[in-house]
């Protein structure tokens, strides 16, 4: 996409999957906005990514060697945060302190307290902030909220959500709460419009591709304030695709999205025809509208000086830290 010299001027930190995804988003499809910075602790990765951005873009991308240089930039305003999970907190901190609009990649922090912490800084601070919880921006998934909020089908008495990545070397059981139930876990409070108040893990048969550490899968339960219950299945080493999906059962109808992207209402004693075909190898491909959809906002947000009405907040962000610190509570005891 052609690119002009007065867009917003966006820095990223972290070029992995997720980094780069962005920075290429931002560079093919995003109006109004430019990769004008990268930072990546593996310079080698920031270079590739950078490269690539420059031939897209037609303008210059600067490759850092400090996440301090970059956020130095005065040309540079907005800020992408794809770095691991654990870095969130202080590098969304080191971004607000230098006034930067920052879209954080979810989880907003790896614990709960790194959360607290991190969200009274954003809350305090004048910059735009949205935590990067993309499927708020899905298609499917705007179309179930705007169904279950009609009233249509009733109220919502239970929940069921599959999320299955094909492979995860490095995982441990309790990221398959913070870093992966936590997309579940915010879309439920974002879809209710109510708090999660218990968490709880269950084990099952354990599978030979999982590390010597991880249970895998497991059944998260989570019960909502005014009681509903929302199961979480997650297998992070399923081999064979990546498939997320829900299932939300109401009073007279059965709303799901389906694992290639389709939402589906079951009702009147009619099961609608379901999608089948080739499954993603990943979530870049299954939410890649969703991606394109939260980049926009975020332009926009920063054009309006209003973060926009999908966009999870850093509150968001924290009340899901906080429901996954549960869940990893209830792991104690359990060793592999
Ligand atoms: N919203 C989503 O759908 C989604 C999907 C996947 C990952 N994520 C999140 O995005 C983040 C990145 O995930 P990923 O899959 O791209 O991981 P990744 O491992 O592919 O990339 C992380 C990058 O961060 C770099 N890095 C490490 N330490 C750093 C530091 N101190 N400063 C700057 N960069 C550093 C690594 O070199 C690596 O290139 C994670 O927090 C993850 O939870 C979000």
């Amino acid at each position: 996409m052609k690119k002009k010299a007065s867009d917003i001027c966006v820095g990223i930190v972290g070029a992995g999957i997720m980094g780069s995804g962005h920075a290429l988003y931002i560079s093919e499809s995003i109006k109004g906005a430019r990769v004008a910075g990268i930072y990546d602790a593996n310079a080698i990765v920031a270079k590739k990514v950078a490269s690539k951005v420059k031939k897209i873009s037609s303008y210059p991308v600067t490759v850092y060697n400090s996440i301090e240089s970059l956020l130095a930039s005065k040309e540079i305003t907005a800020i992408i945060i794809a770095s691991p999970d654990q870095l969130h907190a202080e590098h969304l901190s080191m971004a607000l302190a230098a006034g930067k609009d920052v879209l954080c990649e979810k989880p907003l922090a790896s614990n709960d307290s790194d959360a607290k912490k991190v969200a009274q800084i954003a809350n305090k601070s004048k910059s735009i902030v949205g935590i990067g919880f993309m499927r708020r921006f899905d298609p499917a998934y705007l179309e179930l909220k705007r169904v279950v909020r009609s009233g249509k089908y009733g109220k919502v008495l239970q929940i069921r959500c599959t999320s299955r990545n094909v492979s995860s070397p490095t995982a441990t059981t309790a990221m398959l709460l913070t870093n992966v139930a936590v997309h579940e876990v915010d879309v439920i409070r974002w879809l209710l419009e109510e708090e999660i108040k218990s968490v709880s893990v269950n084990l099952t048969k354990v599978t030979a591709k999982a590390n010597s550490k991880l249970f895998d899968p497991i059944s998260v339960n989570c019960y909502t304030s005014s009681g509903v219950l929302a199961t979480i299945d997650i297998c992070a080493n399923s081999t064979y695709g990546y498939e997320v999906g829900m299932e939300v059962i109401m009073e007279s109808a059965s709303l799901v999205i389906e694992n290639l992207g389709d939402l589906t209402i079951v009702k009147d004693f009619y099961l609608p025809k379901r999608k089948s075909g080739k499954l993603y190898k990943d979530w870049m491909g299954r939410f890649k509208p969703a991606y394109i959809a939260e980049l926009n906002a975020f332009v926009e947000s920063i054009k309006k000086r209003k973060l926009h009405p999908n966009f999870a907040t850093a509150n968001d962000g924290l009340a899901a830290s906080i429901a996954c610190g549960l869940g990893v509570k209830s792991l104690k005891g359990y060793k592999r």
